[in-house]
């Protein structure tokens, strides 16, 4: 048993002080997956011990913060986060609160973290958890699965970081992290493939530290083994013992299947303005972006003649239009393409839109992302 030294030396400059802590890879074979994994661990511990970041959800790790931290980490990332949370966590403050607030107010405190329905599935499953398991979140893996909006990751999640229990929590940064520390080249996104290194990780992870154990693995996923640029490895509790980085895969792991195209879709949008107020309309309560509000917008490129004509058709009379640039949104299998036209109106169109002021814009109506660039645009900030 031993390090093989002289290899270690090519990859492992400057002295990376969790290598002492690493189990020794035998000299006459390399390690197997579950060895590898096991290995992992007491450098992982150690190194989360001293760089955890402080995180609101981490310094009370109650089940409900956990619950709403890591729906909302699925969003976006830690620090575009904690304002969110900051103030979900002072409006809805227990499974009670969430079970009985009103959807669209729901949707205001979720605008702009985008997959609206995982806010409609949180109050959701907090109905049923006050329904049945008296206001508190289960704490078992199998019953926290069962809620709407809980899948493996985040049962897992919640289960270890608030109550300890040891099972695995395998999203797709851990699925990053394990397929570079086992040089896997295999498709991450195939479910096969997240059962097994879910296996390895249920074996491998101490039984009294689950909880360090797996935020150990998303926090070297999300500091150190980055999904955008190169990985850290000078920094990494796991060097020593990673495969990926010792084969120099680290730029082809983990393996991801070309991605369909995203549609276009080119979108005019109109700012009607008429004295303090604008103009909003309520989006179907099916698809895309269900029951948000939106400002009116046609499929298109409309020119400032067919915007004129468009709106004659809806019974307003523009007085001035002006344009307001392009914006851009990415969804997940669609792109909208926008043009904006501010255009300020004669008198209001008889039952077409509701008119409202721009603070009620700001603190009523959830208004997705996709509109930021124009919204904005209306509050003289750009
Ligand atoms: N991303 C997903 N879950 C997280 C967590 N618990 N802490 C930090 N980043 C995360």
């Amino acid at each position: 048993m031993g390090i093989d030294r002289g290899e270690q030396e090519d990859y492992a400059r400057p002295a990376n002080p969790y290598e002492k802590l690493q189990v020794l890879e035998p000299k006459d074979r390399p390690f197997s997956p579950a060895e590898r994994i096991r290995a992992m661990t007491p450098p992982l511990l150690s190194w989360y011990e001293s760089h955890a970041r402080i995180l609101p959800w981490r310094e009370q790790p109650e089940p409900y913060r956990v619950w709403i931290s890591e729906i909302m980490l699925q969003q976006t990332r830690v620090e575009a986060v904690k304002p969110y949370f900051n103030r979900f966590m002072e409006e809805l403050p227990d499974v009670g609160a969430l079970a009985q607030v009103e959807e669209e107010r729901l949707l205001k405190l979720w605008e702009g973290l985008g997959y609206y329905n995982r806010a409609r599935n949180l109050k959701k499953a907090a109905q049923i958890m006050t329904e049945t398991y008296g206001g508190c979140l289960p704490d078992s893996f199998e019953e926290l699965k069962k809620l709407p909006g809980i899948g493996s990751y985040t049962a897992g999640a919640i289960a270890s970081i608030a109550y300890n229990i040891p099972v695995p929590a395998v999203d797709g940064n851990v699925l990053r992290v394990i397929s570079r520390v086992l040089a896997s080249r295999e498709d991450i996104l195939k479910q096969s493939v997240k059962r097994r290194m879910e296996a390895y990780l249920k074996e491998a992870m101490p039984k009294d530290r689950a909880s360090a154990f797996n935020q150990g693995l998303i926090e070297t996923g999300a500091m150190v083994c980055v999904p955008n640029g190169e990985p850290k490895c000078g920094e990494c509790p796991l060097a020593s013992v990673c495969l990926g980085r010792r084969q120099g895969l680290l730029d082809t792991i983990p393996h991801k299947a070309p991605k369909k195209p995203r549609k276009v879709e080119e979108r005019t949008v109109l700012l009607l303005e008429k004295g303090d107020r604008i103009a909003l309309e309520k989006r179907p309560d099916k698809g895309l972006l269900a029951s948000l509000y939106q400002f009116p917008n046609v499929e298109g490129i409309l020119s400032e003649d067919d915007v004129r004509k468009t709106l004659a058709l809806k019974g307003a009379q523009a007085e001035h239009i002006q344009p307001a640039g392009k914006a851009r949104h990415v969804f997940s299998h669609v792109e909208w393409h926008m043009t904006g036209y501010r255009v300020w109106l004669k008198d209001f169109p008889a039952g077409q839109y509701l008119f409202v002021q721009r603070q009620e814009l700001k603190e009523k109506y959830p208004v997705p992302n996709a509109f930021s660039v124009y919204i904005k645009l209306i509050n003289g900030e750009s």
